[in-house]
């Protein structure tokens, strides 16, 4: 297995929308291997396939299963289905180490997305779980949290980073 380097703020691959997985075969699953094995490293709870630079419709998500076991899942082409209700939490991004922003989102989600077996597997949560499949979903689409801020907001953030940039410590 191998850890990746996260690529960070303002590395352009964050804002391409990746590409559609058409054939799950076995660098399809070293990849979520290698992906799983690099959020844990980060001690992330979800990590998108193009933060460590590969521009695929996969993402990675760690859970706690009922017996509060540790989960790891990676969804291939996830879509949201259905999603309900508002909630702003605070919450950050391996792409952004250190920044902490109050972001809206869905309080529930239903995604639907294919498994490392190629199996279609549907998905419910809301809480942690819930806001971090919106957001990985955001970074396939070449979005980052970022753009789910007020604009106000947003230029502040920008201003900070660039600020943190330039000290070197980005
Ligand atoms: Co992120």
């Amino acid at each position: 297995m191998a850890v990746f380097e996260i690529v960070k703020y303002p590395n352009k691959i964050l804002r391409k929308k990746t590409k559609i997985v058409k054939a799950i075969t076995s660098d399809t699953k070293k990849l979520i291997r290698d992906m799983i094995e690099t959020m844990k490293k980060n001690n992330g709870i979800g990590l998108a396939a193009n933060q460590v630079g590969i521009p695929l419709r996969i993402l990675v998500i760690s859970s706690k299963d009922k017996n509060k076991k540790n989960n790891d899942i990676a969804l291939i082409n996830p879509v949201i289905e259905k999603k309900s209700g508002k909630i702003y939490e605070e919450e950050g991004c391996l792409s952004f180490p250190g920044i902490y922003l109050k972001i809206k989102r869905a309080n529930y989600v239903k995604v639907k997305a294919v498994n490392d077996r190629g199996k279609i597997i549907t998905i419910e949560a809301d809480g942690l779980i819930s806001r971090a499949l919106q957001h990985e979903i955001d970074h396939l689409d070449g979005k980052t949290f970022l753009e789910r801020l007020p604009l106000i907001k947003r230029l502040k953030t920008i201003r900070e980073i660039k600020r943190r940039i330039k000290s070197g410590t980005w």
